[in-house]
């Protein structure tokens, strides 16, 4: 296995932050250093950063309600609370990507690099559902039309998303992408300003189950259902 994946797997960092541990050369294979992040290691060899070993720790996934103000990063440099400190463990666990802080709903929290830079990955579109209150109500058919067809973003044009209004004014959306601030983007671009944003599906996932701040870890079968989930069935 690359010796950047070896990291990310055993929960050191993520993949990029791994790929920055080995450039400073702080990374050693039996006692060497190493720079090169595709260094083929296995179970047998002994790695260590700053000279400490790196053991392969067991992998968890949790998945947090996030309240409305907590940002979804892994630390804030503002001192702002974390999605990461509402799921105390001793392991250093890393967002799914990312939710706006005034954003609410489900987050995933996990130390399995591979397994987030996966569910991360544009190539295998994972959906995720999100509820909008949006503003003026209701939304007419052509806007809604759009927004399942595509909206032209600074960016780029969406890609097809389910779409439905369930009230007026509610919106259900789910969609294969993650771009920055994209649901409030396409709503904006069709003439409706979001007022709430929640997500309540990540792949497979539901957030229903979970009180707002309040977590819990996945079963393994979640987690399975998972991986399917971002193409990797038993990896
Ligand atoms: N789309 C947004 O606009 N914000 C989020 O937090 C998530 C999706």
């Amino acid at each position: 296995m690359r010796l950047v994946k070896y990291l990310a797997h055993a929960g050191v960092a993520s993949r990029r932050a791994a790929e920055r541990l080995i450039a400073d050369g702080r990374v050693t294979v039996g006692g060497e250093p190493v720079t090169d992040p595709a260094r083929d290691v296995d179970e047998g060899s002994v790695v260590e950063v700053d000279g400490g070993r790196v053991e392969r720790e067991e992998r968890v996934v949790y998945a947090l309600n996030k309240p409305p103000g907590v940002v979804s990063t892994a630390r804030d440099t503002h001192g702002r609370r974390t999605v990461a400190d509402l799921v105390p463990s001793d392991r250093r666990l890393y967002p799914v990507g990312r939710l706006d802080a005034d954003t609410t709903g489900l987050i995933l929290l996990t130390n399995d690099g591979e397994l987030a830079n996966r569910l991360m990955h544009p190539r295998y579109e994972v959906p995720k559902t999100y509820v909008a209150v949006v503003q003026p109500a209701p939304v007419p058919e052509p806007a809604l039309r759009l927004l399942r067809e595509g909206v032209q973003l600074d960016d780029g044009r969406t890609a097809p998303a389910h779409v439905r209004e369930v009230r007026p004014g509610v919106l259900e959306l789910t969609l294969r992408e993650g771009r920055k601030r994209q649901v409030r983007r396409m709503c904006e671009a069709v003439g409706h300003e979001v007022l709430e944003l929640r997500r309540t599906a990540f792949g497979p996932l539901r957030v229903a189950d979970l009180g707002e701040g309040d977590h819990r870890r996945l079963t393994a079968a979640e987690v399975e259902r998972l991986r399917a989930a971002g193409g990797a069935v038993g990896l």
